[in-house]
């Protein structure tokens, strides 16, 4: 049947949705399936009832939030990835972590930030350095990385103008990780070593200086542990097709979980796609294996 590529929307991620969301559909166009692209931004969303499936590669609030997987839901039309509660949840860096904290699951320290904050409290509380980050922000959008109370207060505002909630986090001092899920199976682990400062926008989309090493690096019983808490992560928040669980690894060797990606960058720089390659799996085959897996 027929396939809406549902594609760009409302978010800050839009212009990251429409690179993600063209690949997508040239691949599935490729394979022989009648898909076509829909921005819900360009078009009135009830006109994706004449689709047999929809094929969610938006980013961000209104796209991986759970408010179009509600819209189709309604209309009865099946839809890859999470459905609508872990991908509410999932888009909420700070609910996530508590369901994560409540199931035992390691995951930096962090605090609500607010207007009326005490910063400097928060910042002898947590320890320096710090992340920032707007709650249901993607892409690193409006984070940073702060090594003082003050700067704690300015990156305060720079979040909060994305978003009405902000949180400040523990930053775990080692080396990132990212893994990717496919169903039920955790892909081979990347390793990302930014030329920045952080894992920000620009190392992940305008740099071609960020390293990517996969294999990561770990040893084989590392790696598969890295692997079993991802996968544990992921189906504790109730995700469900694919998506893309980030990590840091501390000195002493022990994880902590970051954040889900529900609806993972889909470009050519992005992470799934170099995940699926390394385990024999190329981009249609990805594509094909997500669509496959529709929420029905
Ligand atoms: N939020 C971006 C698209 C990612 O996680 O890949
Ligand atoms: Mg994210």
């Amino acid at each position: 049947g027929k396939v809406a590529v549902l594609l760009g929307g409302t978010a800050a991620e839009r212009p990251i949705s429409l690179i993600s969301g063209a690949a997508v559909l040239k691949a599935l166009q490729a394979a022989g399936v009648d898909a076509h692209g829909f921005d819900p931004a360009e078009r009135d969303v009830v006109e994706v009832q004449g689709f047999d499936r929809a094929f969610i590669v938006l980013h961000g609030r209104g796209g991986e939030d759970g408010v179009i997987q509600g819209v189709l839901e309604q209309f009865g039309v099946p839809y890859t990835g999470s459905g609508v509660m872990a991908s509410a949840i999932g888009m909420d860096k700070a609910r996530t972590k508590q369901l994560w904290l409540g199931c035992g699951l390691p995951t930096p320290a962090y605090r609500r930030l607010t207007a009326t904050t005490d910063f400097a409290a928060v910042a002898a509380e947590l320890g320096l350095p710090l992340m920032v980050k707007p709650a249901h922000e993607g892409s690193s959008i409006g984070m940073a990385k702060v090594y003082s109370a003050d700067e704690l207060a300015r990156a305060y505002e720079v979040a909060a103008q994305h978003d009405g909630e902000v949180i400040a986090e523990h930053f775990i001092e080692g080396s990132e990780y990212t893994v990717a899920v496919l169903g039920d199976r955790a892909l081979p682990a990347i390793r990302m070593i930014p030329a920045n400062d952080f894992y920000d926008f620009e190392a992940k989309y305008q740099r071609n200086d960020t390293q990517y090493k996969i294999p990561c690096g770990l040893g084989a019983d590392d790696e598969a542990a890295l692997q079993r808490l991802a996968v544990e992560a992921f189906q504790v928040l109730g995700a469900r097709g694919w998506g893309r669980i980030d990590v840091m690894r501390d000195h002493d060797g022990r994880f902590w979980l970051l954040e889900i990606n529900t609806v993972p960058g889909m470009t050519d720089h992005s992470l799934v796609p170099m995940a699926a390659q390394a385990a024999g799996l190329d981009f249609t085959a990805l594509v094909l294996d997500i669509l496959a897996q529709t929420l029905a």
